[in-house]
């Protein structure tokens, strides 16, 4: 039987959605129904759709108590809202429904395993979330109930050592022995992170394994929302850890999206760190979730938006939070790349194209405009060797806004920047990232949707994405130059 809170949210949503236009909503990226969207929660393929749940909170435009929002597609960029999965109904998530993930049982089931919150006063009558119990609904796609026997993990499945009140986010994966295992975000005794691994025959009954990774106060504090998988042979660990310090051009965003890669042994569960990176180098990006998808590709979605920026938004949109275009992710050469999902491809139309344009200076191309845009740049010197100063690509440009991309190619330096993108805020406007360079040749490929851009780099090496609430008329595109530059562009409409 439904809840009652959660058919009051099915209702709401679905009579409240009326209220935003279509064009006042991102061409292709996921915005939600209605109110306020987090992170990406079940990410997976099932019965023939890609799913795609989030943290939500209809009601109003900021992070509440929290239900799980719902939407389906059939290509990974259209999407469809189904009504909201689940509510904070029972006396084990009073609190809210925290983050989680999906995976599909072998009787044809959807089985989503979350984090339940209370709301408790703890021995110095403080209020505090408690986040212990992690818990399990089961569905067919549309409606999902609530596990009889949950929570299947409580208190007494953590180690000694770890918290109660940081202890969130399971992200489940089957193994190819059958089995299951799910990764949680923890806190132990020194503040900082852990990330707990627990084993399962049959999704339902769980156990403690073992500490996946120690953070051990290395990449900020807290750990939230890990994600854990095999990929080109190595084990990828992504993590999103809270209140990180700098580390040169890597973890500038304080709260930010941290990708550990080593090796796996799946006999064992055991991890051995090799690398670390930032995942995105841009402004808006956190909480990432992978899915294995049915053809092999592990394609990943993220939170576009930063939790320090997300009260200085526009007021006049009824919505608030995107996901990320989903990327396709690799491991070269020991790091992540990603590249926009291929289905992206099949929204290109439009082309216009220049090869070996030379410039100095600022100047435009016709037919190069636009605000739902795929644009690959190859920028190089003139000559092949004097080296120029600096280039930019200026887009949802007038004679007041822009955001742009500059690359400085003596420090090898690339920045976004939208300080002149409409905000009235003092929040952070540009990011900068160390790019690989050679002799000033450098590959862009930008994506820009309505409200925002993602600049993939040298095919994926790295990349920035950032959001903005640009007016839609302002839809020019410029190029810069200080010294002489030698540019290849193609650029697609989409959608
Ligand atoms: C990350 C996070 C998660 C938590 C969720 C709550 O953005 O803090 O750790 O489950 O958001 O909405």
């Amino acid at each position: 039987m439904m809840s009652q809170l959660l058919q009051s949210a099915r209702e709401f949503e679905e009579r409240e959605e009326k209220r935003i236009r279509q064009e006042d909503r991102p061409a292709f990226h996921l915005s939600p129904r209605i109110g306020w969207m987090n992170d990406p929660n079940g990410f997976s393929y099932y019965g023939g759709k890609y799913h795609l749940f989030y943290q939500y909170h209809p009601f109003e435009k900021r992070h509440g108590l929290m239900y799980w929002g719902h939407a389906v597609s059939d290509d990974l960029l259209h999407w469809d809202y189904l009504p909201a999965a689940m509510a904070p109904d029972e006396d084990y998530d009073r609190g809210g429904c925290f983050s989680g993930s999906a995976v599909e049982l072998p009787d044809g089931r959807h089985l989503l395993m979350y984090t339940g919150v209370q709301v408790v006063t703890d021995e110095n009558g403080k209020q505090r979330l408690l986040q212990t119990p992690q818990c399990l609904a089961v569905g067919d796609g549309v409606d999902y109930e609530k596990y009889e026997n949950n929570p299947v993990l409580t208190a007494c499945d953590l180690p000694e050592d770890a918290s109660r009140y940081d202890f969130r986010d399971p992200k489940i994966w089957r193994k190819a022995d059958g089995t299951y295992r799910s990764v949680v975000g923890n806190r132990p005794g020194d503040g900082s992170g852990q990330i707990l691994l627990f084993a399962s025959p049959d999704g339902f009954h769980w156990s403690f394994k073992k500490v996946l990774v120690r953070n051990k106060n290395r990449f900020g504090k807290m750990w939230e929302c890990p994600d854990f998988f095999e990929l080109d042979g190595k084990g990828v660990l992504l993590v999103s850890p809270q209140d990180m310090f700098p580390k040169e051009y890597e973890y500038h965003n304080g709260s930010g999206t941290l990708c550990l890669i080593g090796t796996y042994d799946p006999t064992t569960d055991d991890f051995t760190e090799e690398n670390d990176q930032t995942v995105d180098y841009g402004l808006d990006f956190y909480a990432p979730q992978t899915a294995l998808l049915p053809d092999g590709r592990r394609v990943m979605i993220a939170w576009m938006q930063s939790w320090e920026s997300c009260d200085r938004h526009r007021g006049d949109l009824d919505w608030f939070g995107q996901m990320t275009l989903p990327r396709e992710l690799s491991v070269r050469n020991g790091r992540l790349c990603q590249k926009p999902v291929r289905e992206l491809e099949t929204l290109r139309h439009g082309r216009t194209e220049y090869r070996n344009v030379v410039f100095s200076g600022e100047m435009s191309l016709d037919g190069i405009r636009g605000r739902k845009v795929d644009m690959e740049l190859e920028i190089a010197p003139a000559d092949g060797e004097t080296m120029y100063r600096k280039f930019a690509v200026r887009f949802a440009r007038n004679e007041i806004y822009r955001t742009s991309v500059s690359f400085r190619p003596e420090s090898s330096v690339l920045k976004v920047d939208r300080k002149y993108s409409g905000s009235r805020r003092m929040i952070v406007h540009q990011r900068r990232c160390h790019v690989n360079n050679d002799s000033g040749k450098l590959r862009l490929r930008i994506l820009l949707d309505w409200y925002s851009a993602e600049v993939f780099v040298n095919d994926g090496e790295q990349v920035l994405t950032t959001v903005f609430y640009t007016e839609r008329s302002a839809d020019g595109i410029s190029f810069f130059a200080d010294g002489t530059v030698k540019m290849n562009v193609v650029k697609y409409e989409l959608g």
